[in-house]
């Protein structure tokens, strides 16, 4: 079971993580999640959980005090990795979601504002492990959706919690073969839909010709889409035929 602690000003915000799979992994026991109002731990009579920078400029920083208090109670005794959103962090990405799915108990401290006053992660950095995480290279106004990324990607990995657990080993990005590699195209029924066909070979019950051309349409979509990952892809991870193809992917007149 993994716990989750989730400390906002916007509760609210956490809604969807009662329905579809984290729903379902929730009433199963195999997600606890706890949601925290940050406001709680204000004491003055607008419970206000900000103040201006120090240094000048626009905008507002969460105060040190508030989110002390807040993590304090929240964690007691315990050590939960602390998980802080910011547009300033190192990227969220599959490999870490795997990891933090391998964890018992994380703590997600939502900032608003310009931020959380970077004391705060100073003085949990010392007792907790603390990692400040990007979901994008993109301003949210919160890291309220960003929390929700990211428990979404770490709680469809949490056993049980796929109907199908071989669908995880697919996805784009997953460890192993599909390291760095996008999925390519999927089809369901009916074979002919508006005069659009689904690829003979994946009506053609053949295994291995469907996985080999399922690799080759991850090549051609990750050069195409994202050509910095298809530039950085693990050669041992690469055989003859993918090498072939990346080669041919290359060449700028090639279909
Ligand atoms: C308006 S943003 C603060 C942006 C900050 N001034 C900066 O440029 O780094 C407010 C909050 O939204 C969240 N946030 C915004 N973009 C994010 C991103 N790409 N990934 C994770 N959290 C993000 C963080 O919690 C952040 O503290």
């Amino acid at each position: 079971m993994l716990r989750l602690d989730i400390v906002s000003i916007f509760p609210e915000y956490f809604a969807p993580l009662d329905v579809s799979l984290i729903g379902k992994a929730r009433e199963r026991g195999t997600l606890d999640v706890r949601l925290h109002q940050l406001r709680d731990w204000a004491h003055d009579v607008h419970k206000t959980v900000d103040d201006t920078p120090y240094g000048g400029g626009p905008g507002m920083v969460m105060k040190p005090e508030v989110w002390g208090e807040a993590i304090d109670t929240v964690i007691g005794d315990g050590t939960p990795r602390m998980i802080v959103p910011t547009p300033s962090g190192r990227p969220f990405t599959q490999e870490l979601a795997q990891e933090l799915a391998r964890e018992e108990w994380l703590l997600f401290c939502c900032g608003r504002y310009e931020g959380i006053d970077s004391r705060v992660m100073t003085e949990y950095g010392s007792r907790l492990r603390v990692d400040e995480v990007s979901i994008g290279d993109y301003v949210l106004a919160g890291g309220e959706v960003a929390v929700l990324v990211m428990v979404e990607a770490i709680g469809r990995l949490l056993p049980g919690v796929l109907g199908n657990a071989c669908s995880a080993v697919d996805d784009s990005f997953a460890p192993g073969s599909m390291r760095n590699l996008l999925e390519g195209p999927v089809y369901t029924k009916p074979p002919v839909w508006r005069g659009h066909e689904v690829p003979g070979v994946l009506l053609s019950g053949h295994h291995g010709k469907v996985a080999r051309w399922r690799r080759d349409e991850a090549l051609r979509r990750t050069v195409k889409n994202r050509p910095e990952l298809a530039a950085n892809l693990d050669p041992q991870t690469l055989d003859k035929h993918d090498q072939a193809l990346l080669k041919d992917l290359e060449t700028p007149d090639s279909p």
